[in-house]
This record gives C-alpha cells, sequence and structure tokens, in this order.
C-alpha cells in the first residue's frame, strides 16, 4: 500500500492509474477509521480496481464554535486498518496544501444544505462540497462511496456530483452499526459505560418510527411524538435537536409517511450530539 501526502504526487499517480486502463475508487474519510469506514473501502474494491482512501480532517467544515484542534486522530492505525480492508493508497493531504492562504473559491449546494444539519450547521456542509470537489479533481475517481450514516452529507454530494458534471459513479452504502444497533461514530468513544448505554436511544426511536409505519400509522406528527417518547425512555436527559420525515432525495418534509420516506434524528446524549437515520 502507498502513503501519499503531496497532492502533485497524488495527481500524478491518479494519472499513472488510469494510464493503465485501471479505475479508480474513492473513500474520503476524516480518519479515525471504524467498521462503517472499511466497509465503504470494501464497497470500492468490489466496484474499482484501485481503491483511495483520503485522510484528512478538513477545517473548511468545522464552525469556529466546534473544535477542530480536539477531533481525534490515529493515523497509524488508520493506515493499518485502510491495508486491511484491502485500500491501495492513503492520501493524506496537508491543511495548507489544500487550502493555501490565499484560498476563496468554495463549491455550494444551495437548497438541500438548508435544512436538517444545515440549519444549525451554516457553513458545514460548503466545507464537505468544497474539500470533496477537490478531491474528485485531485483523484479522478471512476467510483466515490459514502454512507448512509451521513445521510444530508451523502444527498448533497450527490447533487453535487450530478450538478458538476462528475463522470463518478456515485455509491450510497448502509450504515454499520454495533450489535445493539447504535450507529457506528467516531463520537462513540466519547461516552462513559452508562453513558454509551443510553446512546441506544436514537436506534430504539427509529425503530419505533418503522414498527408504526409497518402496522399502518401513516401520520408524521403522530409518530413523531411516539419517538420523542422512546428517546426519552432510554435516556431521560437526551435533548432532541430534530426529528425529521423527508423525501430520501429532495429532503422534502414529508407529512404522511410513505414506503421509503427517510426519518432522521439528531439527539444529544450527555453532550455528543448524534445523528442517525432510516428508510421507514
Ligand atoms: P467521516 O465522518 O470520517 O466519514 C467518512 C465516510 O464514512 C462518510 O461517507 C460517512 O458517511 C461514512 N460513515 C461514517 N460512519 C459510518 C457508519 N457507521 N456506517 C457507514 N458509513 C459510515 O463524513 C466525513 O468524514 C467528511 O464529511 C468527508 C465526507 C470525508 C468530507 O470531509
Amino acid at each position: 500500500m502507498q502513503i501519499i501526502r503531496s497532492i502533485k504526487k497524488m495527481q500524478a499517480a491518479a494519472r499513472q492509474i488510469a494510464g493503465k486502463g485501471q479505475t479508480i475508487g474513492l473513500v474520503p474519510t476524516m480518519g479515525f477509521l471504524h467498521e462503517g469506514h472499511l466497509s465503504l473501502i470494501r464497497r470500492a474494491k468490489k466496484e474499482a480496481d484501485v481503491v483511495i482512501v483520503t485522510i484528512f480532517v478538513n477545517p473548511a467544515q468545522f464552525a469556529p464554535t466546534e473544535d477542530l484542534a480536539k477531533y481525534p486522530r490515529d493515523e497509524k492505525g488508520d493506515i493499518r486498518k485502510i491495508e486491511g480492508a484491502g485500500g491501495d493508497i492513503v492520501f493524506i493531504p496537508k491543511a495548507i496544501d489544500v487550502y493555501p492562504e490565499d484560498f476563496q473559491t468554495y463549491v455550494a449546494v444551495e437548497k438541500l444544505t438548508q435544512t436538517l444539519e444545515g440549519a444549525s450547521r451554516p457553513t458545514h456542509f460548503r466545507g464537505v462540497t468544497t474539500v470533496v470537489a477537490k478531491l474528485f479533481n485531485i483523484t479522478r475517481p471512476d467510483v466515490a462511496v459514502f454512507g448512509m450514516k451521513d445521510y444530508q452529507q451523502a444527498v448533497v454530494l450527490g447533487q453535487m456530483t450530478r450538478d458538476l458534471g462528475y463522470p463518478v459513479k456515485y455509491i450510497i452504502a448502509p450504515t454499520v452499526r454495533e450489535k445493539d444497533g447504535l450507529a457506528m461514530s467516531s463520537r462513540n468513544k466519547y461516552f462513559t459505560a452508562a453513558q454509551r448505554i443510553e446512546a441506544r436511544c436514537l436506534y430504539y426511536a427509529l425503530l419505533t418510527a418503522k414498527e408504526m409505519v409497518e402496522s399502518g400509522v401513516v401520520a408524521a406528527g403522530k409518530i413523531e411524538r411516539e419517538m420523542r417518547s422512546a428517546v426519552k425512555a432510554s435516556s431521560p436527559s437526551a435533548q432532541i435537536d430534530y426529528i425529521a420525515f423527508t423525501d430520501f432525495a429532495t429532503l422534502r418534509t414529508i407529512k404522511r409517511v410513505a414506503k421509503g420516506t427517510i426519518c432522521s434524528l439528531a439527539v444529544r446524549v450527555h453532550g455528543v450530539r448524534l445523528i442517525d437515520n432510516m428508510k421507514l
């Protein structure tokens, strides 16, 4: 496995791969990898000849109030895991190379970024789309894989890929969960054992929604009320940021739930903000 830190070298390597007639699969990450990330690498490996995994804690997607410096890092462990999952190249660019001092060009998806996560994080998605556009430009992938765990991000980046005409097969892979249903996330490590049990509240709420829909309930308001009770029952101090029922691709709010409606939620559990979603 190759480790590349320079943008120029990454561009040259990508050209060389394409020149040999091989296809490139890209999996962008911010590192501190878990099984969720590794599932994306394995998926990319099925889709392309050469898999490039990027590790870059992207300053542009953190607000000044969010602590970029505190984002967990484990480069050595990540490299080992990527190799184990079948990655071929790890690209670890430097922030100063991705965003030189006079950087001033951003890529922004306008409408889809106004709601849900975008509502409380106004510059977040602009940072995500800008860095992923840059990574697409540098690595020229044939296939790119993102996780459904970050539902809105997956939809926003799909929109960007279409709008800018990238010749990329865009794949959204399923959320990988812990045994008890908690969606894997680098943030889960912040919990004590007791708090970690309470973190199940998001999954329980989503299961409640799924069961209600399966038994014929369609009113989103009614489902949301039951979900709120489910969250409180498993974590009395949890604070719900939002519970939303949306059309998968447009993120438009849905009042009468139908097959395929996405239910997503953000909940603060003991100070840690978690997100999760499920197709109903
Ligand atoms: P990061 O949070 O490191 O996630 C990298 C990729 O892993 C994303 O596509 C995310 O949706 C996916 N992922 C995270 N947890 C997952 C899980 N439990 N199951 C399946 N996939 C999961 O998302 C980002 O980084 C950044 O915003 C990035 C796209 C790299 C741009 O900076």
